[in-house]
């Protein structure tokens, strides 16, 4: 699979990774099978949040699949705003170690902007950092001027990833977002890469672009959905899936090449709409 440098981190990281939201109603051995099946094949960058069934994805459904297995994970949760004083950071943080029963987090991602201070969530990543909780923290669903608001307080290189909503009918993060993020060496995760399972329909006529492409390449459309979007050189991205076949279907994507004029073809199907007044969130 392929890798990229995670922001300024130090760590390389698959361009495909594995989402965990809304596990907790799938069939749990399932979902636990597809993991470890995405593990296998090399999407080893897992994120989950404590959030998530409300810390069950975390306790029984991500802690299984890594278990015996930690070392190969990039592994990634985020604290809830609402929890993001210094001192609920922290303990957030304990909470998730606990359930996902390891001791460190790879990154660690406040989930979207909150009204404490950003300060306190700050401090208290860059003191999990020093304690060895955590190896790198970043932001989630955080506009231009919120980055800007983030790196005034903690500095350059300090952010690792800014994860944003980011799908072929929802492109908005390309105007700014992006732009800033590479600028500045913060990875950029997307998620809900299928629109959170609404992906283009074979019938629509952006649908027929992706099977055309993918049929050329014995792919899947989803899979060439996938390798549009990673198709920046900050940019991850980390579909979930409960089914291991699905899960089997988005490792293939890294070895999936797009031509130039196949980029063109999707980016004319999906076209980049102008910019919205705020960032798109799911
Ligand atoms: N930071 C945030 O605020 C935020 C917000 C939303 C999501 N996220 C993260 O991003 C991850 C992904 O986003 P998402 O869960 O919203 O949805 P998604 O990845 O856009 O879509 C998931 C859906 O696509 C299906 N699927 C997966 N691979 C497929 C394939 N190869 N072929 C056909 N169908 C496939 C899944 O089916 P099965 O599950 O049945 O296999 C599921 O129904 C989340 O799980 C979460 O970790 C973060």
């Amino acid at each position: 699979m392929e890798t990229r440098a995670f922001g300024r981190t130090g760590a390389r990281v698959p361009v495909i990774g594995q989402g965990t939201w809304q596990m907790e109603d799938d069939d749990r051995a399932g979902a636990i099978r597809a993991l470890r099946a995405g593990l296998d094949l090399g999407l080893t960058h897992l994120d989950t949040a404590e959030l998530y069934g409300r810390g069950l994805v975390e306790e029984t459904i991500v802690a299984e699949a890594i278990a015996g297995r930690r070392d190969e994970v990039f592994l990634v949760s985020k604290v809830m705003p609402s929890n993001a004083t210094f001192s609920g950071t922290l303990a957030a943080c304990e909470r998730s170690l606990r359930r996902l029963r390891t001791d460190h987090l790879d990154c660690y991602v406040l989930h979207w902007p909150g009204s404490h201070p950003l300060e306190d969530t700050v401090r208290a990543f860059e003191r999990l950092i020093r304690d060895g909780k955590i190896r790198a923290w970043g932001v989630s669903n955080f506009a231009v001027e919120e980055l800007e608001e983030v790196l005034a307080i903690s500095g350059p290189e300090r952010i690792a990833c800014n994860q944003v909503l980011y799908h072929l009918e929802e492109r908005a993060i390309e105007h700014a977002v992006i732009p800033w993020c590479e600028r500045n060496g913060v990875a950029v995760v997307g998620y809900s890469p299928f629109g959170n399972g609404r992906f283009p329909s074979p019938r629509s006529p952006g649908g027929r672009v992706l099977m055309d492409i993918a049929q050329d390449h014995d792919a899947s459309p989803y899979q060439v959905a996938l390798r549009f979007l990673v198709r920046s050189p900050s940019v991850f991205t980390i579909p979930k899936a409960s089914r291991e076949a699905h899960a089997r279907d988005n490792a293939e994507a890294g070895k999936l090449h797009l031509t130039p004029g196949e980029l063109r073809r999707i980016d004319e199907a999906f076209p980049l709409s102008a910019e919205p007044a705020s960032l798109p969130v799911i």
